[in-house]
């Protein structure tokens, strides 16, 4: 059988970042440039020093990926590339890079949605098998997305405000965390307890959708207010309590999906699929569902990366879907 190789890209935040897959299942090389550090200090990602980091870091990127595949560009069989949603201007320096490459060696260039990327990430540890519900958990995004086929992406559920990861970040800088908080909240909520027992939004809702923007008010509300009688409330604690009434919806809403939508797997991805909390509760849930198998993305998958794209990539080469030149971003993409 003959192998095809896709060079990747993702740009549609703050990691610059280029892989080679093999087949759509093997990672020949993985090239992550974070820029975290230079967004710290304005507290989260700032558009115009994103899109300035992704130009600088790119070629620099893709020949690193090149090199450490051991490939050269005519062993590649096709280019993929992350085209939304995102921030615009990120996104932009990734399509005209894999534009670029593209024209310059003959490939075919394949349109790719970073959810498809989140979701399949998990193809890089196993095949994907089909009904499949995802669970999409990162810093713009909280969805239920049944996956009926390949390919098929059907939104039975999304959050009405905040995405669970951006709740983790807002309520990580009222606790002096830098961005972005997640996971230093997910080990402080590891020696905390459940002690302040905030607001499960929606949670008996007959729908699939989420909020989090009440919890990450009643969180800062119960800091101000003890800030203001002067009292010091148990950081632990706080991060134990927001991050269960996270999970727990999280997690009932999850589990009301699977006995309506009966699915072979359940995957688990996206930036915020890292938090053990959550990866530990879902496998306890999954015990009451048999017949459907827990995939959770490898932790140093779950953040944005471009081997989920070409994973998603390869998925889509095979049905040959393919673009051209006319490839704009679009940071609102749907599925
Ligand atoms: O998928 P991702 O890398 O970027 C987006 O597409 O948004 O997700 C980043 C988000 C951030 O909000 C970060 O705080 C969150 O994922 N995150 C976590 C954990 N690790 C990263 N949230 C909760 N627990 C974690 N362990
Ligand atoms: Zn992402």
């Amino acid at each position: 059988l003959a192998k095809d190789l896709i060079l990747s890209f993702e740009t549609s935040c703050d990691e610059t970042s280029v892989a080679v897959i093999e087949n759509g299942d093997t990672i020949l090389s993985n090239i992550v440039a974070t820029q975290i550090k230079s967004h710290q200090r304005f507290g989260g990602v700032v558009p115009e020093v994103a899109s300035r980091h992704h130009i600088e870091q790119i070629t620099s990127c893709i020949n690193d990926a090149l090199t450490q595949a051991k490939v050269t560009y005519s062993d590649l069989s096709a280019v993929a590339v992350t085209y939304g949603p995102g921030l615009v201007g990120a996104l932009l320096i990734g399509v005209t890079a894999a534009k670029a490459v593209a024209w310059a060696h003959h490939l075919p260039l394949i349109p790719v949605n970073h959810l498809a990327g989140h979701i399949y990430a998990a193809r890089l540890v196993e095949p994907i098998e089909f009904p499949a519900m995802a669970l999409v958990v990162s810093g713009g995004h909280t969805e239920l997305v049944y996956m009926p086929k390949e390919n098929r992406f059907e939104i039975i559920g999304e959050t009405r405000d905040d995405a669970a990861g951006e709740a983790y970040d807002k309520i990580g800088r009222v606790l002096g965390i830098n961005y972005p908080a997640g996971k230093q909240v997910d080990e402080m909520a590891h020696k905390g307890h459940d002690t302040f027992h905030f607001p499960r939004a929606m949670d008996q809702d007959d729908n699939f959708d989420f909020s989090f923007s009440g919890l990450k008010t009643a969180f800062i509300n119960t800091v101000h207010h003890a800030d203001q009688i002067h009292e010091t409330l148990n950081k632990d604690d706080l991060a134990a309590s927001f991050q269960q009434a996270v999970i727990d919806v999280l997690a009932d809403k999850t589990k009301r999906a699977l006995q309506d939508y009966p699915v072979k797997q359940l995957i688990l991805g996206g930036g915020v699929a890292a938090n053990k909390g959550l990866r530990n509760r879902l496998e306890k849930e999954l015990q009451a569902f048999p017949k459907t198998s827990l995939e959770l993305v490898p932790l140093s998958l779950c953040g944005d990366n471009a081997a989920m794209i070409g994973a998603a990539g390869e998925m889509l080469y095979r049905h040959r879907v393919f673009t051209n030149a006319t490839l704009n971003a679009d940071p609102s993409l749907e599925f």
